[in-house]
């Protein structure tokens, strides 16, 4: 199988596993840089350049599409979904599931259970707002970027008012979401094929209250069968081939309040000694032999 690997260097950790996985199974894999990819349009063919000449096609690309050039970077996995490359993941669904609201609703249409959401563009009636997530605390979900976000703790009403008005005054859209209590664990999942395959807690070091996603210790984790399934059915519903499942436990029911569909395979190896990349590229073979064997 030819494999491209979308990614801005071979550097990158989880790249250089994907690239030496692919190479494990004995599959000629390149990595390119997406934003040094051109692309081409006629309304009948879709063509991709590199350094002035036509790339050849791959049988299947993997985008690792960083944030900062989503808009592009996504344009360049369409155009190889349009030659009918396979991609692990698909654009549309990796668009979808980097805007916050949009991948919450659609987990929630799917019967996904989520913390208690309300999205707003306008700082509004703070106090029905407030209602509607069961009252402070609370997390804002405050965004970074076109497809960045992060999450902010508000303790009191005070520190919500103020952190809406820095956000409504940005222009950024408003995410404001139910805190979850008595979280007996934060874990995250990574799903490959619509199979959970490795699973992780995640704490903090020093045991604080998480205000932060930053330096958190991950340690293997059992799945039980509700987390499990809430894992799989996210990644299903988000048509996701590949991803990570955030998902905070409360009283043994899971609550999913992320998916990531560029997911850092590293850490989560480390801590679980699964070779997710091994898997990345079985699910690649199988998805392209299934493919092969319905082409005309
Ligand atoms: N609704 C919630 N209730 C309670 N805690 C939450 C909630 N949402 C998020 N958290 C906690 O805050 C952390 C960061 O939230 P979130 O993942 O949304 O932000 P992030 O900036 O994307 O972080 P990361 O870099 O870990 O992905 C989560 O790992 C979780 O521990
Ligand atoms: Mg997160």
């Amino acid at each position: 199988m030819k494999m491209v690997i979308l990614s801005r260097s071979a550097q990158v950790d989880s790249t250089r596993r994907l690239v030496d996985a692919a190479r494990a199974r004995n599959h000629q894999v390149k990595v390119v840089n997406p934003s040094e990819l051109q692309m081409h349009l006629d309304g009948k063919t879709a063509s991709l350049f590199l350094g002035g000449k036509p790339l050849p096609l791959p049988d299947v690309v993997i985008p690792r599409i960083a944030t900062s050039l989503s808009s592009y970077g996504l344009a360049v996995v369409e155009q190889f979904q349009m030659r009918g490359v396979l991609a692990l993941n698909d654009a549309q669904s990796m668009g979808q599931s980097r805007n916050p609201m949009r991948c919450l609703q659609r987990l929630s249409a799917s019967g996904v259970d989520i913390p208690q959401t309300v999205m707003a563009r306008a700082a509004g009636d703070l106090k029905q707002m407030l209602e509607r997530v069961g009252g402070v605390p609370v997390i804002v979900k405050v965004q970074k970027g076109p497809d960045r976000h992060s999450a902010m703790v508000c303790e009191t009403r005070q520190s919500l008012e103020a952190a809406l008005e820095a956000v409504v005054g940005l222009g950024q859209d408003l995410i404001i979401q139910q805190y979850v209590h008595e979280v007996t664990s934060d874990m995250r999942i990574f799903v490959v094929g619509q199979r959970a395959i490795a699973a992780v807690h995640r704490s903090h070091t020093s045991g604080k209250r998480k205000r932060s996603a930053k330096e958190k210790l991950l340690t293997a984790a059992e799945l039980a069968p509700a987390q499990r399934q809430a894992a799989e059915a996210a990644a299903k519903v988000m048509g996701l081939e590949l991803c990570t499942v955030d998902m905070l436990v409360q009283g043994g029911v899971p609550k999913i309040f992320e998916v990531n569909a560029v997911p850092a395979l590293g850490d989560m190896e480390t801590a679980t000694r699964v070779n997710i990349a091994g898997a990345i590229v079985e699910r690649a073979e199988a998805l392209y032999l299934k493919q092969k064997t319905r082409a005309p």
